[in-house]
């Protein structure tokens, strides 16, 4: 082999590679957008019950799951799913074992996450039915429950059998995450949440800012459940 045709099929192996490479990347790029595209049109059919424009970010997903040995987990369950901003680094996480469901109230949402994690079990129903959905799956309890819930817009009546099945539904030794949005934390509806979590658990534990989310957020994390 000369050494001209040696470079010209160093150089077809290297545009190669970099065109996949840019391939990879603007097919990341079309589905990044397809998800906020997806979540926008959420918000603009149910703002209330979504709650938020964008989805969130892979930062705030890390904060929520901190700590959680999900691999070694029986039973996890998600509420309000969304796009799957949480959906995806849980599923990384879970053991082979471990029965994961998520519930979504929204009908678009709960198809999108069906096609986006094909195997994910996903009911299209209120987080008020959790407990049946668990019994569903002969599961009298959950160890990690991770909320994405929009508390604020949520009505107080919705809110409260939300939290009942919350309380029915986790594990005396589980964990249940929720976020709350740092710019909103001082309003009268984030504190009287707040402090429903105070009345709800032994103990409430709010983390650092998480400042790589838009807008930036806190995650409580709540165990010792009262009954
Ligand atoms: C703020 S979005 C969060 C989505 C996703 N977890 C994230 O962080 O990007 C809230 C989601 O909760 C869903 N939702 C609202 N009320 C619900 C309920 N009662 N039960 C289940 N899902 C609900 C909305 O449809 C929306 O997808």
């Amino acid at each position: 082999m000369n050494e001209s045709f040696a470079v010209r099929k160093r150089s077809r192996a290297l545009d190669r590679k970099n065109r996949s490479q840019a391939t990879s990347f603007l097919r990341g790029l079309e589905l990044d957008v397809l998800e906020h595209l997806e979540f926008f049109q959420a918000f603009i059919r149910e703002p209330a019950s979504v709650g938020a424009l964008s989805p969130s970010s892979r930062a705030l997903a890390l904060a929520m799951i901190e700590g959680f040995t999900l691999h070694r987990a029986d039973t996890i369950v998600e509420l309000g799913a969304g796009t799957g901003a949480f959906t995806g680094p849980i599923l990384e996480r879970i053991g082979k074992d471990t029965t994961f469901f998520a519930m979504e109230l929204d009908r678009i949402h709960a198809r999108g996450l069906k096609r986006r994690f094909p195997g994910l079990t996903v009911y299209n129903d209120s987080a008020e039915r959790t407990l049946e959905y668990l019994s569903l799956h002969h599961k009298a309890h959950a160890d990690y429950i991770v909320s994405g819930l929009p508390w604020a817009t949520i009505p107080p009546d919705i809110q409260d059998r939300i939290m009942e099945a919350i309380l029915a539904s986790l594990a005396p030794h589980g964990i249940f995450t929720t976020f709350a949005y740092l710019h909103a934390r001082w309003l009268p509806q984030a504190r009287q949440f707040r402090h429903v979590l105070q009345q709800r658990f032994a103990t409430v534990s709010t983390s650092p800012v998480i400042w790589r989310n838009l807008p930036p957020a806190l995650v409580y994390r709540c165990t010792h459940p009262r009954s």
